[in-house]
């Protein structure tokens, strides 16, 4: 059943009694397990209490399933529901100002500088309250949703006070009421120093970053922790600071880094066994394998990288040899990637960095849902997995990264 914006699955499911079976059938299948085969034909995925109980071929359903509800799917593909796994989608104004000036030759570095930047979308959220930033986000999350997206991450981050942050985070996790997506937050209060805090970043950790946290972690208003770890930004010590804090916490931690400048932010997070690194233009050979080895997932993020017109594409060579995982997202953001489209963050990865289709469909379910901490629930189409599906008017999986500017979902699927 297509479950509507409005409706929360969990309460219908709450006052059927006894929980119904549902047989999809007659789809072609990119379960994004790894290793399975490329999308086959004739195709039945069985669902019971919003979980995958059964992936098999039509002809082979066993025949308690026969009598399941059953929809047929018309041949078409289905994936995992898409993820998109790094985004600040809530947020105020827009920075189209900054956008005229960097195309005149002004960097992002010197406007961040200047005091624009993070800091000039941080002036405009500080301005709404957390009604209004809801109702600025909704229309990107409803564009992300078009595409197939079940799950997506928002972060903190232009609060940049106690207040401004938490209320920033409620935002976040209202948009996962007012729509059928799950919303995974991350505190990023360690995005920028506020012009209040010029030159005393360590005070600014004191009295604003860390005991956010805690007063965010008290309202279950986070699911992780992020930093930027950027000259502009914040130093891996401090970051490390910030990396500490969570830990005592429980909380888990991930990183912007190596997005500008190479300053072993990617090594620091993999330290920490960090779930994700993202963005990594800079990142060097030895960050990779300590990544690799970590289990810390690469989240390139090729909408920033086109956006700022950066030349220095992330070492995906270098990734593979070492073993490390791959996931993509867009980055949704005013200042670096204005971009709501997760299909055309795919067609980036492919045409920008060099990944093959395959790599990039990983990297927005399977990969993107390990980024999150979220492996062993979404992300692949097998049994024990949430039934979140989408199915697609295409033939080939490669198509999702081929089309520019076109959306072939057919429908999503989320079953409760
Ligand atoms: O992921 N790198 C830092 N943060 C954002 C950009 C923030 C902004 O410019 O508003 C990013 O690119
Ligand atoms: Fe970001």
């Amino acid at each position: 059943m297509y479950v509507h914006n409005t409706i929360n699955p969990y309460l219908i499911n709450a006052r059927r009694q006894p929980v119904s079976k549902k047989l999809f059938s007659n789809l072609r299948l990119a379960a994004m397990t790894p290793g399975a085969p490329r999308a086959g034909a004739e195709m039945a995925i069985g669902v019971e209490a919003g979980r995958i109980a059964l992936v098999c071929p039509r002809a082979e359903v066993p025949a308690d399933w026969l009598l399941a509800d059953m929809e047929d799917l018309g041949g078409r593909l289905v994936t995992p529901a898409l993820i998109d796994c790094h985004t600040h989608l809530v947020f105020g104004g827009n920075r189209a100002d900054e956008f005229r000036m960097r195309l005149e030759g002004a960097s992002y570095e010197a406007i961040a500088e200047a005091g624009g930047g993070i800091v000039s979308t941080m002036r405009a959220t500080r301005a709404l309250s957390e009604d209004e930033l809801v109702v600025a986000a909704l229309p990107r999350l409803d564009a992300l949703i078009a595409e197939g997206v079940a799950t997506v991450e928002i972060k903190s981050g232009y609060g940049l006070t106690v207040a401004d942050e938490l209320k920033m985070l409620r935002a976040a996790r209202a948009l996962g009421r007012q729509r059928a997506v799950r919303v995974v937050t991350s505190l990023l209060a360690a995005h920028a120093v506020p012009p209040e805090y010029k030159g005393r970043a360590d005070a600014y950790l004191d009295e604003v970053v860390l005991p956010g946290m805690e007063a965010a972690h008290a309202e279950s208003l986070i699911d992780a922790v992020d930093g930027f770890c950027e000259a502009i930004a914040f130093s891996p010590g401090q970051i490390e600071r910030v990396f500490s804090h969570a830990a005592r916490l429980g909380l888990p931690v991930k990183l912007h880094a190596e997005q500008l400048s190479n300053l072993g932010g990617a090594r620091l997070a993999a330290a920490h066994g960090a779930l994700s690194a993202d963005h990594l233009e800079y990142l060097d050979e030895a960050g990779a394998q300590a990544m690799a080895a970590a289990g810390t997932i690469a989240v390139l993020l090729p909408g920033a990288f086109y956006f700022l017109r950066e030349r220095q594409a992330p070492p995906v060579a270098a990734l593979r040899a070492a073993g490390a995982r791959i996931a993509i997202a867009t980055d949704c953001n005013p200042g670096s990637s204005p971009l709501s489209s997760l299909l055309t963050a795919m067609n980036m990865a492919c045409t920008l960095f060099g990944l093959t289709p395959e790599e990039a469909l990983a990297g927005v379910t399977r990969e993107a849902a390990a980024a999150l901490g979220l492996g062993d629930e979404i992300g692949t189409i097998e049994p024990g997995k949430r039934a979140e599906f989408a199915v697609w008017d295409v033939n080939d999986p490669a198509e999702l990264s081929y089309r520019i500017g076109f959306n072939p979902l057919h429908r999503r699927i989320i079953e409760a």
